[in-house]
């Protein structure tokens, strides 16, 4: 099936069901995003201080097809005109990706349209090419809940793992030590907000700064953080919330900008893109473009929306196109991933 023949128009549905946001878009030439639906279960989690995968497997069920619907209303473009179906497949929750790709496969069959496979990594980083067209090769910094990489991209679709996290993810951390302090899950975006109203008072660790590689340590950064709450416990002492909040942002934003630079001098790169839920921090939006002001003025960064950094579907349509002009298009048995990784996927 060729891709977009006897359409008039270049336009691609995409679904996205990998955690907890059940999310349908409609993306047209390339980089128009024309719906973007994401319907959050996160005060169903929220109770359980973390993502539940059943109860997260039955929202997605309930949604679906709701977010398909509105998705296509909103972009105002009927079944028939689409080009292709474009679904993540992994990594993320065996039952959550499995809804997503039902759906995405019965709406492909249903409508004679090819279905595209897309990484929701992948995903994370094409979100950058809302904002601007990417060049390459382009180094990528992934933040997210699960994952914390350096990417190097030598040309598109092309993913090299120079550095990654040896335990926790970023995003993870930031929900461990806000549970520690009476946070709601996922308490990311609340540290952010706290930080700026706080000051590093307690210089917590940088893992692995010195270590001449691009690798991430957290789990050191997140016991120094509980002991020193749990310390001051046990002395009835109450610790200010906002300098705790400041100085673990400190150090996180500190070990995630020196090894970005460090490694963008190290490769032949001429763009920076940061990409996924914790490229929405405001501290390492601010810091990054500082540093790359001063050390690395020609080369451009490049960070999506806030809207786009979380989990949604219009990435997973622009991650799609790339995916279809590579022909790279999967057959109905597709099945999830949840541990799928760049290094699973051959370039050309
Ligand atoms: O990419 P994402 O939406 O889902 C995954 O694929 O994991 O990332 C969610 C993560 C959560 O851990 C959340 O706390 C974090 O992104 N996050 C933030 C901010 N906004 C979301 N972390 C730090 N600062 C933020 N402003
Ligand atoms: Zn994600």
């Amino acid at each position: 099936m060729s891709f977009f023949e006897n359409k008039e128009r270049r336009l691609i549905l995409a679904i996205e069901t990998s955690c907890d946001e059940t999310s349908v878009a409609v993306v047209e030439d390339e980089v128009k995003i024309l719906s973007n639906i994401v319907a959050s279960q996160i005060k169903s989690h929220r109770r359980f201080g973390g993502i539940v995968p059943e109860i997260a497997s039955r929202h997605h069920v309930e949604e679906i097809i709701i977010c398909i619907d509105e998705a296509l209303e909103k972009a105002g473009v009927l079944p028939e005109e689409l080009g292709g179906v474009a679904v993540t497949y992994g990594p993320g929750l065996v039952g959550a990706l499995l809804i997503g790709l039902s759906a995405a496969k019965a709406f492909a069959w249903a409508n004679h349209l090819p279905l595209i496979p897309v990484n929701h990594m992948a995903g994370h980083i094409y979100a950058a090419r809302s904002v601007k067209e990417l060049r390459f090769p382009l180094l990528a910094l992934l933040v997210s809940g699960g994952h914390t990489e350096l990417v190097y991209m030598k040309e598109e679709a092309d993913y090299k793992i120079i550095g990654e996290s040896r335990d926790d993810a970023a995003g993870e951390a930031y929900d461990k030590v806000g549970r520690v302090i009476g946070l709601s899950y996922p308490s990311g975006k609340e540290i952010d907000e706290m930080a700026h109203s706080g000051h590093d008072i307690f210089h917590f660790p940088r893992a692995m700064l010195k270590e001449g590689n691009f690798d991430f340590s957290f789990s050191g950064l997140k016991s120094a953080f509980v002991n020193t709450v749990h310390n001051a416990e046990q002395r009835g002492e109450e610790l200010n919330s906002f300098n705790l909040a400041a100085s673990f942002q400190a150090s996180v934003v500190e070990v995630l900008v020196n090894k970005t630079i460090c490694c963008a001098k190290n490769w032949p790169v001429k763009m920076i893109v940061v990409a996924g839920g914790v490229a929405a921090n405001r501290g390492l939006r601010e810091s990054l473009k500082k540093s790359m002001e001063c050390e690395l003025p020609e080369i451009e960064l490049v960070i999506p929306l806030f809207d786009l950094c979380g989990d949604n579907a219009a990435m997973i349509g622009l991650a799609g196109f790339v995916e279809a002009r590579k022909g790279n298009f999967a057959e109905l048995d597709l099945n999830a991933d949840p541990s799928l990784s760049f290094s699973d996927m051959k370039s050309e």
